[in-house]
């Protein structure tokens, strides 16, 4: 079903179209001009059906004007994709450096884009002074720490906040399927509720997020993952939303749809949201031509999204960046099956900035889902 500019305005004028803050906020200006609605976008087709469409992105991004302006036309919200790990924010027990982050924290406000936090507690990229106080009695003590300033300094504006990410690995053969991270090593499995509990008392309002990858193509790892967030939540602990990372194999490994199937259903049957956080496709099929390879990672992004909206609309949809460019696939020591650091054709807009059929994917995925529409209050 398409959308058109008029239906919009007609739904608009009867005061029947629901529009998120940035959505109003673009109406009236903010950000990106007073141009008419774009039924082109992503970000506008998401706002109307209760999506909010974003991208991980790095501040060094931002003056690459071609990219700005895919960014600004199919971004409602941003993610740092590293300026928020503790590699970039906490150089020494006691400093915290939000320079990156206050970059794209200051670029989403002045363009009325949402903004998630991620990750808060996490085993990667983290500093070698990090492991060692965890491991040597400082753990709490930096957990703590750690959330209350972080979720302190953006409260105001980060509105969903990966609180712990990846804390499952089921080949470690701990109890749960639990990842054995220094975190792990010196709290136990406790950690993952502390995390959770602060970052509620930190932000009373947030969208809490646990976070993890792989949920689709192994089913023993959703089981964990579910196992985990039920009776986490079963006790008390404050976790709002699963995040599928949906980091997807355009040919290399087939996608586990009955699991997945099933892991959104138990969540939604158990209150707990589930969001799409960090999609891209790894697509190493380097011998085939541009056309085939983007056939071919628009596929699997089809076959995901169908999948999981039949079980549940994602409130959050975050792609892992926009462009080939800029993507971490790129680097062989994050893409191993890519050693000679190839272009990887795993994102909605190539390396030339020229829309991929994933693109197209996307919009007619997220088009499939009715506009949400809502009485205006009389
Ligand atoms: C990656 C970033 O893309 C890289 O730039 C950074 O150097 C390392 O982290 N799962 C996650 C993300 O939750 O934080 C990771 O991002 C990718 C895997």
């Amino acid at each position: 079903m398409s959308f058109d500019r008029r239906d919009f305005l007609t739904a608009l004028v009867g005061g029947m179209v629901a529009l998120t803050n940035a959505e109003a906020a673009n109406l009236e200006g903010c950000g990106q001009g007073d141009g008419p609605p774009d039924p082109d976008s992503l970000a506008r087709a998401g706002a109307l059906r209760g999506i909010v469409v974003g991208a991980a992105v790095s501040s060094e991004q931002f003056i690459d004007t071609s990219y700005r302006a895919v960014l600004l036309k199919d971004c409602a919200a941003l993610v740092p994709e590293w300026q928020m790990k503790w590699t970039a924010t906490r150089k020494a027990p006691k400093t915290f450096d939000f320079a990156g982050m206050d970059l794209i924290a200051r670029f989403a406000s002045d363009h009325c884009l949402g903004l998630r936090g991620h990750p808060l507690i996490w085993h990667g990229a983290m500093p070698s002074w990090a492991e060692q106080e965890i491991l040597a009695g400082g753990a709490q003590r930096h957990l703590e720490a750690h959330i209350r300033v972080t979720v302190g300094r953006y409260k105001s504006q980060i509105t969903s906040w990966d609180v712990v990410n990846e804390a499952i690995r089921p080949e470690d053969g701990i109890d749960g399927g639990l990842r054995n991270t220094p975190w792990y090593r010196a709290l136990g499995a406790d950690y993952i509720a502390n995390a959770f509990h602060l970052a509620r008392r930190m932000d009373p309002n947030a969208r809490l997020v646990y976070n993890d990858y792989n949920m689709e193509y192994e089913p023993q790892k959703a089981q964990s993952i579910l196992a985990l967030v039920l009776s986490l939540r079963d006790k008390g602990v404050p976790i709002d939303a699963v995040g599928l990372q949906s980091h997807l194999w355009a040919t290399k490994r087939p996608l586990r749809t009955d699991a997945l199937k099933n892991f959104c259903r138990t969540l939604v049957r158990n209150g707990v949201d589930v969001l799409i956080t960090e999609l891209d496709v790894r697509e190493t099929d380097f011998n085939l031509t541009a056309a085939q390879r983007d056939k071919n990672s628009a596929a699997v992004v089809k076959t995901y999204l169908e999948t999981v909206f039949a079980e549940v609309i994602p409130k959050e949809l975050t792609l892992w960046g926009l462009s080939d460019r800029y993507s971490w696939l790129k680097k062989p020591k994050f893409n191993p099956e890519n050693p000679l650091g190839y272009i990887n054709r795993g994102l909605p807009y190539s390396e030339e900035m020229a829309r991929q059929q994933m693109r197209q994917v996307l919009l007619d995925a997220i088009q499939c889902v009715p506009i949400q529409y809502k009485k205006k209050a009389t």
